[in-house]
């Protein structure tokens, strides 16, 4: 089950601890934009992961408009989950990953509750996500947290309202 789950920003503190997790149990395609670089864990590919998670250290009011957290299970880093303002006020949008030993736990799940309690804490309203039909972990993970779903143009889009306190199991 997914213990004690935690977020924590995330800093230079961090950063060398999700690349290791990243390389070690991560697709590329799964935790970073797409870049000019050899396949794999590349020197290259691990310097953009690096300056991808840069760029976003300022948070909310940032040029990239996101806040990046590390997830933490039992004080061991094994993920991101990240918020990003939408265009409209008291929006944002989110999307994680875990590394493969990480998943299946429920730590998808209680990340994402801990997500919505920060994105209230700054005044958020609304959360959404898209993710793929066949994407079963990340649909489970936001109806577990309530989201409502509606499907379009070969994408799934989550919604979940902040108006009702996210329940905490
Ligand atoms: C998506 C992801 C974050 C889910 O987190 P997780 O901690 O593994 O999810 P949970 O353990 O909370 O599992 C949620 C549910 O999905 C199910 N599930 C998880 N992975 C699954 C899979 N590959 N196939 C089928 N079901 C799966 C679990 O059994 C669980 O079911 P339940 O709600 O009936 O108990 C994680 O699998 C991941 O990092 N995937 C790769 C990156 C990714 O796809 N991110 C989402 C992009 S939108």
């Amino acid at each position: 089950m997914a213990g004690d789950v935690r977020l924590e920003p995330v800093s230079e503190r961090n950063l060398e601890s999700l690349l290791s997790v990243a390389a070690a149990e991560a697709d590329p395609t799964d935790v970073m934009p797409p870049v000019e670089a050899p396949a794999g864990w590349s020197q290259a590919r691990r310097e953009a992961f690096r300056e991808f998670h840069r760029a976003s250290f300022a948070g909310l009011p940032g040029p990239t408009r996101t806040r990046m957290y590390a997830v933490l299970a039992a004080g061991e880093v094994v993920g991101v989950i990240r918020m990003t303002r939408c265009a409209e006020p008291e929006a944002v949008e989110t999307g994680l990953w875990l590394g493969r030993s990480a998943r299946g736990r429920g730590i998808g799940a209680a990340a994402l509750r801990e997500l919505l309690h920060k994105a209230a804490a700054a005044g958020m309203r609304r959360v959404v996500a898209a993710t793929t039909p066949d994407n079963r972990g990340a649909l489970s993970v936001l109806t577990n947290c309530g989201a409502r779903l509606r499907e379009a143009n070969g994408q799934v889009h989550a919604e979940l309202s902040l108006d009702v306190t996210p329940k905490d199991h």
